[in-house]
């Protein structure tokens, strides 16, 4: 009930009658009365005025269960939640939550990792309050080989997410979101199969919010986006967390029923291509020993990347590849 409660006095711009609340959600006005203290205690400011009702005019920067089920509107993405104070990472809860049956769609968020894993083995700083670490899983029906276009849609939404907060990001192939060349987002996704197919995928998210420094081996590429709101762009006042998980499970939903229709990525490879931060640039790629250099040219319908190489194109799968500008990250 304080899930209702909350996203019925966010939906309302005035006052909601004490009288409404109990009406519609079957309880007394004693019962209101605790719910909205129990907000009050959790940092929510709600004006209570006599025979008006009550009214939010404030809210903390929390990520509960409440605060994202009161800003979502989605069918499955992030309906279940599992909120953590602390895990070691939430794409390994979230595989463990997945093999005890976890439903499709359940959302793993945590305010702290400690042992937060990015790609290639490298780790993910994920201190308190900062930032949005979480993990969605999906239970598709598809053939494993196509799972890595996963990331290439959380990508999407999560730009998506932050293009509606007023700030210019791009993506680098296949699962950075950055601002201005800089990191505020990666994409780890993690798959469990069974005679050739698709158990559940695991796809972990973490974006930096309110970070003001990272550690000294990112420091040069990372970036959050508070530090990215300089005030150049339209007004953005503080960022919520919550509402940016529900930002991004909504896009995303959106995208993975497109998705599945056709098993490729043709419905958004225009627009992929168009907030790729290397198309039509000369890049490197690393792959095991290898660094050779082409034109980046976007991607493919599949999520392959295409870089021409000494003359002729080639489609490069997402992996332990990584993919440089020639003058550093980008
Ligand atoms: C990368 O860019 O290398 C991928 C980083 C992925 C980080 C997220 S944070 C939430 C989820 N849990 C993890 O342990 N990693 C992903």
């Amino acid at each position: 009930m304080k899930e209702q409660i909350l996203k019925r006095l966010r939906e309302c711009d005035g006052f909601v009658s004490g009288q409404e609340l109990c009406d519609t959600f079957g309880v007394s006005r004693t019962a209101v009365w605790k719910v909205i203290n129990q907000l009050k205690d959790e940092g929510y400011e709600i004006e209570s005025v006599n025979k008006k009702g009550y009214r939010l005019t404030g809210y903390p920067d929390v990520i509960t269960a409440a605060e994202i089920a009161s800003r979502l509107h989605t069918k499955y993405l992030g309906q279940q939640v599992r909120c953590y104070d602390v895990v070691g990472s939430t794409n390994n809860e979230a595989k463990l939550l997945a093999e005890q049956g976890a439903v499709h769609g359940t959302l793993v968020v945590s305010e702290i990792q400690d042992s937060g894993k990015g790609r290639r083995g490298r780790g993910w700083s994920s201190p308190p309050g900062l930032g949005v670490w979480m993990t969605v899983i999906l239970r598709p029906d598809m053939r494993p080989v196509h799972a890595s276009m996963l990331t290439l849609l959380a990508a999407m939404a999560v730009s998506d997410a932050v293009l509606a907060l007023g700030l210019p990001c791009q993506i680098k192939w296949p699962n950075d979101i950055v601002i201005r060349g800089k990191k505020i987002c990666g994409i780890l996704t993690e798959m469990s199969t069974e005679m050739e197919s698709i158990n559940y995928v695991v796809t972990g998210m973490g974006i930096n919010v309110h970070n003001r420094e990272f550690p000294e081996s990112i420091a040069d590429v990372a970036t959050s986006l508070d530090m990215e709101n300089t005030g150049q762009e339209p007004a953005m006042t503080s960022i919520s967390r919550s509402g940016l998980i529900a930002a991004v499970m909504e896009a995303l939903e959106m995208y993975y029923e497109q998705f599945l229709e056709t098993e490729n990525l043709a419905f958004i490879q225009k627009e992929y291509n168009k907030r790729l931060v290397n198309m039509g640039k000369e890049v490197y790629i690393f792959e095991k020993d290898t660094k050779r250099g082409g034109l980046c040219r976007g991607i493919d319908e599949t999520g392959c990347l295409v870089v021409e190489i000494d003359g002729h194109e080639e489609h490069i799968v997402s992996g332990e590849v990584s993919v440089r500008g020639v003058l550093g990250y980008v």
